[in-house]
C-alpha cells in the first residue's frame, strides 16, 4: 500500500458508512482566532460540535492537513513531524462509542490488513462502556489498558473548545523492538507500541479557565496519522522510509551527494531538511509568509532550521526550493493548491533562504566570538547577548540555543525573555493611547463605564448624555473654557480609531458650552473617548449634548476606507490570492494599504490595479453591511485579518450585488462606490520581507493632488516658455541642448585637466633626467646639432601656451645655447612656441622661426627674438612643421 492507497481506502470506507467526504481545510484555521495553525481534523468542524451550526450530514470524514509546532526542536528524530496528514471520521451527535470502535477495528483489520493479534486498545480510566465494546470485538482484557487525562483525554485544540475522553488503537511492533519489561504496553516510552488512531468521545466544551460544560450532544472525533499508519502497514521502521518521504530524501541525497542510512548525524540532518522543507511548502501554499511573529515566524523558524541543517550536509547554496518542488510534484494531485501556487511557493522560499544565508554568516561569526570569549567556569551565553543577536542581526534564539548546546554551552533563556519583554514594554510605552487608557483604567471602577454605543454608521449628529469627564486622569463633574479633557458619552456618532481608520473630529454642544473634539480613541472594553478641549462656556456630567462629527472629513475618510476594499479586490485580481491585506491606515487626505507580496509591483501591474478600482468606482456599486456570526461570515467568503479576535457577532461589509468584496469591517464607508469619485496611486514600496505598501488618494484628496500636479506643470511650462500642451517637446529640446552643452563642457574640462596633469608631470619629471621624459612628448630633434647649433623640437598631445612657455624655459636653460621649438594642440588648433638662447637670438630670431613653422599648418606667428609664439589650423601637420626647424638654421 502507498500513502495514496491508504488515504483513498479510508475515505472510501467511511463513505460506505454514510459519511460525507469533506476536503481538508486550510492550515490557517479560518474562523478560529484561538488557534495558530490547524492542528487536527476536527478544527474545521468546531462550530458543529458547539451546536452553533448544523452540518450538511452528521457523519463526516476527511484527510486533513495538520501542523503542530510544539516539538520543532526534536524534529529530525525518526518519529516527530510538524506537518502531517490526519485521517478522521466525525459524528456530530449521530453515532457514538460503539460504532466508532467497531469501525476503527474493522478498518484496521479488514482494509489495512493489520494482524488483530498486534492491536491493543487504551481507554480512559472509568470508561467501562468502551471497555465493554472492545471486549465484544474480541480483544482480550489484557490488551485493554486504562490511562488518565494525560494519555486518554483529548482537547481542546487551542485554549478553549470541544474535548472529551478518548480511546486509542495501538500497534505492537514486536518484542524485538521493545524494552522487554513485563509492564511494557501502549504508551511505554521504549517505542515498541505505535499509536495509530485516536477515537475521541467529544462531550464537553472547555472554556479558557478550564471549566467543562456538556456539549448539546455526544460526538465522535477520530484522528489517524497517515504517515505513521503507512509505516506500520508497509512494515517500515519509520515514516521516513515510506513513499511519503523517500522521494524527498532522494532529492536531498542528490543535492548533497550524501547517502541516507550510512551515518546517523547525516541522516538526522537530512530528515530535518526534508521534513521542514515539506512543511513550509504547505504553509506557504495556504498563505503564510515569513514574518517575525505568529504563523509567519513558525514558517521562518522552520526554513532557517532546515537551511542550517542543510549546511551540515555540505550544502552551501539555497536548496529548499528543490525540496518544495519535489513536494509539489508528489502531493499536488491530492492538494491542488500546491500546484496552483508552485511559482509563488518557490519564490518565497528562495528569497527567504538567500536572506537567511546572509543573516547566518553574520550571526555565526558573532556567536563564535561570544563563545570564544566565555571561560571554562561560565559557559553560559547571557540573555543580553542572545537578545542582541536576535534583535540586531535577526539571528533566531532557537538557533543560538541549538548551536550553543552542541558545543557544550547554554543560553540564559530567562534573561533573553526578560530582554524581549522589556523591548515590548518600550514599544507599548510609545503607544499614543496609553495615556488615555491608563488614566481610564484607574477610573473605570469609580466611573462604572461600559462599552460606548456607536451610532455613527447611520448618522453624524446625535443627542446623548454626557457620561463622564476626565481631566489629568481624574474624573471631574464640570469642564470649563480652555480646559483639555477626555469626554465620554453614553452613545456617540464619533468613530474611534480602529482597524486602521483614524478617529473622528467634530464638536459636542451642551446647553452652556462647546467642546472641540480633536481625536477619538478607543479604550478597552470599547469605551469611546473624545479627546479635545472646551472652546466656550462649560459642560457637565449628566447633561444632554449634541455630538456632531466633522462631516466633510468623515466623508473623506469613508471614501478612502471603501477604496481600500476595492484595492484589496483589485490586488488579488492582478497579483493573485496571496496578496492579502496586512494592515492599513485610513486618513482623510490619503490612505495606505499593506499587503503580502514578494516583489515590487511593476508599472503595468499598478496601472491595471488603478484601472480596475476606477472601473468599479464608475459602476457605482452599492456598499452595504450586515451583522452575522463569524462562521456565517466566513461561509459567505468574508476576508478577515485572521490575527484579530472577533466577537460573537461580526459586521460584514459587502460591495456590489453580487458582491465583489466581502470583508469583516467595523469601519465607516461610502454608500456606493461612485462617491469615491476617483482613485489614484501615489506610490508603492516595500516595508519588510514579503510586505508591500500602496499609498493612494481618492475623492477630494485625489482632486487636490491632481490640482497640485497641474499647477506644477503649468508653472514649469511658464518657466520654459511653453504651454502645458507642448511643454513636453520644449523640455525635450532643452534637455537635448543641455546635454550637448554638457558634453562640450566636459570635453573642455577634460582637456584642461590633461594640461594641468601635463604641467605637474613635467615639473616632476624635469627635476630628474632629461632623456627619460615620457609624457607623450615626441622629440623630433633632441639636442641634435645642425650647423653648429643645438636643436630641440618636440610635440605634445595637448597643452596651452603657459605650459609650453614653462617647458621651453626649462629646456632653454638646459640646452645652454640653442633653439627650442615646441608644438601642441590647444582648443583644437595647433600652437607653437619658439625659444632661442640670447647668444643666437639675433641671428635666428624666434619670431621668424615660429612664423615659418606655423605656416606649414596653415597659420603664422611672431614675437620677440628670444621668445615667440604661433598658431595654425591643421593639427595633423604639427610634426611635419617641427621638422622644418632643421632647414631654418
Ligand atoms: N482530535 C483528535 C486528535 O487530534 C482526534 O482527531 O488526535
Amino acid at each position: 500500500m502507498t500513502g495514496d492507497d491508504i488515504r483513498a481506502a479510508f475515505l472510501d470506507f467511511f463513505a460506505e458508512k454514510g459519511h460525507d467526504i469533506v476536503p481538508s481545510s486550510s492550515l490557517i484555521p479560518h474562523g478560529d482566532p484561538t488557534l495558530l495553525l490547524t492542528s487536527a481534523g476536527m478544527v474545521q468542524f468546531k462550530a458543529y460540535y458547539l451546536g452553533e451550526e448544523t452540518p450538511p450530514n452528521p457523519r463526516l470524514a476527511s484527510c486533513q492537513k495538520c501542523f503542530r509546532t510544539t516539538d520543532i526542536e526534536v524534529v529530525g528524530d525518526i518519529s516527530h513531524l510538524t506537518f502531517f496528514e490526519m485521517l478522521g471520521n466525525f459524528s456530530i451527535g449521530d453515532y457514538f462509542k460503539r460504532e466508532a470502535i467497531a469501525w476503527g477495528w474493522e478498518f484496521c483489520t479488514q482494509r489495512l490488513g493489520l494482524d488483530p493479534e498486534r492491536l491493543w486498545a487504551t481507554i480512559f480510566l472509568d470508561d467501562d462502556e468502551s471497555f465493554q465494546y472492545w471486549r465484544e470485538i474480541g480483544l482480550p482484557e489484557s490488551k485493554i489498558r486504562r490511562f488518565g487525562e494525560k494519555d486518554n483525554y483529548w482537547g481542546p485544540a487551542g485554549n478553549s473548545g470541544p474535548c472529551g475522553p478518548c480511546s486509542e488503537i495501538h500497534y505492537d511492533l514486536g518484542e524485538e523492538s521493545g524494552c522487554g519489561k513485563s509492564t511494557c504496553g501502549p504508551n511505554c516510552d521504549c517505542g515498541r507500541f505505535s499509536e495509530l488512531w485516536n477515537l475521541v468521545f467529544t462531550q464537553y466544551n472547555q472554556d479558557e479557565a478550564g471549566n467543562r460544560t456538556p456539549l448539546p450532544s455526544p460526538n465522535i472525533d477520530t484522528g489517524m496519522g497517515l504517515e505513521r499508519t503507512l509505516a506500520v502497514v508497509t512494515g517500515k521502521s519509520s515514516v521516513y522510509e515510506t513513499d511519503l518521504f523517500t522521494p524527498l530524501l532522494e532529492c536531498i541525497a542528490g543535492l548533497s551527494g550524501k547517502k541516507y542510512g550510512a551515518d546517523e548525524a547525516i541522516d538526522h540532518a537530512m530528515r530535518v531538511a526534508v521534513e521542514h522543507g515539506r512543511g513550509i511548502t504547505f504553509l506557504i501554499a495556504d498563505g503564510v509568509i515569513p514574518a517575525n511573529d505568529g504563523r509567519g515566524y513558525v514558517l521562518r523558524r522552520l526554513l532557517r532550521r532546515a537551511a542550517l541543517f542543510g549546511r551540515r550536509l555540505g550544502l552551501r547554496k539555497p536548496f529548499l526550493a528543490e525540496i518544495a518542488r519535489v513536494t509539489v510534484g508528489q502531493m499536488g494531485h491530492t492538494y491542488p493548491e500546491l500546484r496552483e501556487r508552485e511559482d509563488f511557493i518557490l519564490k518565497v522560499i528562495r528569497l527567504e533562504e538567500t536572506r537567511f544565508e546572509e543573516t547566518l554568516n553574520t550571526g555565526l561569526e558573532l556567536l563564535d566570538g561570544i563563545m570564544a570569549g566565555l571561560t571554562e567556569s561560565s559557559r553560559e551565553i547571557s540573555g543580553q547577548q542572545a537578545f542582541k543577536l536576535y534583535d540586531t542581526y535577526g539571528f533566531p534564539v532557537e538557533l543560538t540555543r541549538e548551536i550553543a548546546r552542541e558545543r557544550g554551552f547554554s543560553v540564559d533563556t530567562a534573561g533573553f525573555e526578560r530582554e524581549m519583554a522589556q523591548q515590548k514594554e518600550k514599544a507599548r510605552a510609545a503607544h499614543r493611547f496609553e495615556l488615555a487608557e491608563k488614566g481610564l483604567d484607574n477610573l473605570k471602577n469609580k466611573l462604572d463605564l461600559k462599552a460606548s454605543k456607536f451610532v455613527g454608521h447611520d448618522r453624524l449628529s446625535h443627542r446623548s448624555t454626557l457620561a463622564a469627564l476626565v481631566v489629568d486622569h481624574q474624573p471631574v463633574e464640570t469642564v470649563r473654557e480652555g480646559q483639555e479633557a477626555d469626554l465620554i458619552l453614553e452613545s456617540t456618532p464619533f468613530y474611534a480609531e480602529m482597524g486602521g481608520q483614524v478617529g473622528d473630529t467634530g464638536k459636542i454642544d451642551g446647553a452652556a458650552g462647546q467642546f472641540l473634539v480633536t481625536d477619538t480613541v478607543r479604550v478597552p472594553p470599547g469605551i469611546i473617548v473624545h479627546q479635545g478641549h472646551v472652546v466656550r462656556g462649560e459642560l457637565s456630567v449628566g447633561e444632554e449634548v449634541t455630538a456632531a462629527v466633522a462631516t466633510a472629513r468623515r466623508l473623506d475618510i469613508a471614501r478612502n476606507h471603501t477604496a481600500t476594499h476595492l484595492l484589496h479586490f483589485a490586488l488579488r485580481q492582478v497579483l493573485g490570492d496571496h496578496a492579502q491585506q496586512r494592515g492599513s491606515l485610513v486618513a482623510p487626505e490619503r490612505f495606505s494599504f499593506d499587503f503580502s507580496h514578494l516583489t515590487a509591483m511593476t508599472p503595468p501591474e499598478l496601472e491595471q490595479v488603478q484601472r480596475i478600482v476606477n472601473d468599479k468606482i464608475r459602476q457605482n456599486l452599492p456598499v452595504y453591511a450586515a451583522e452575522m456570526s463569524y462562521q456565517e461570515a466566513v461561509k459567505e467568503g468574508a476576508i478577515a485579518l485572521f490575527d484579530e479576535k472577533y466577537g460573537d457577532k461580526v459586521r460584514v461589509l459587502k460591495t456590489g450585488r453580487p458582491p465583489i468584496s466581502v470583508e469583516l469591517c467595523g469601519g465607516t464607508h461610502a454608500s456606493a462606490t461612485g462617491e469615491i469619485g476617483f482613485f489614484h496611486v501615489l506610490g508603492e514600496h516595500g516595508i519588510g520581507a514579503g510586505l508591500r505598501r500602496i499609498e493612494a488618494v481618492t475623492g477630494r484628496g485625489a482632486e487636490d493632488f491632481i490640482r497640485r500636479r497641474f499647477a506644477g506643470l503649468q508653472s514649469i511650462a511658464g518657466i520654459v516658455g511653453a504651454d502645458a500642451e507642448n511643454v513636453r517637446d520644449r523640455v525635450d529640446g532643452l534637455a537635448a541642448e543641455l546635454k550637448n552643452e554638457r558634453r562640450k563642457r566636459a570635453a573642455l574640462e577634460r582637456a584642461l585637466v590633461k594640461t594641468q596633469r601635463t604641467i605637474t608631470f613635467l615639473y616632476e619629471k624635469l627635476r630628474d633626467k632629461f632623456p627619460e621624459w615620457d609624457i607623450g612628448i615626441k622629440f623630433i630633434f633632441n639636442g641634435e646639432v645642425v650647423n653648429g647649433i643645438k636643436l630641440i623640437a618636440a610635440s605634445l598631445p595637448s597643452s596651452n601656451m603657459e605650459a609650453l612657455r614653462e617647458l621651453s624655459d626649462y629646456l632653454r636653460q638646459d640646452i645652454g645655447s640653442g633653439i627650442v621649438v615646441l608644438g601642441s594642440v590647444y582648443e583644437g588648433k595647433p600652437v607653437f612656441l619658439a625659444a632661442v638662447t640670447n647668444d643666437l637670438a639675433e641671428k635666428h630670431p624666434a619670431g621668424n622661426i615660429v612664423n615659418e613653422v606655423a605656416k606649414v599648418t596653415g597659420g603664422g606667428g611672431g614675437g620677440r627674438p628670444d621668445l615667440a609664439q604661433g598658431r595654425g589650423k591643421d593639427i595633423n601637420k604639427i610634426d611635419e612643421a617641427l621638422r622644418l626647424v632643421k632647414s631654418l638654421v
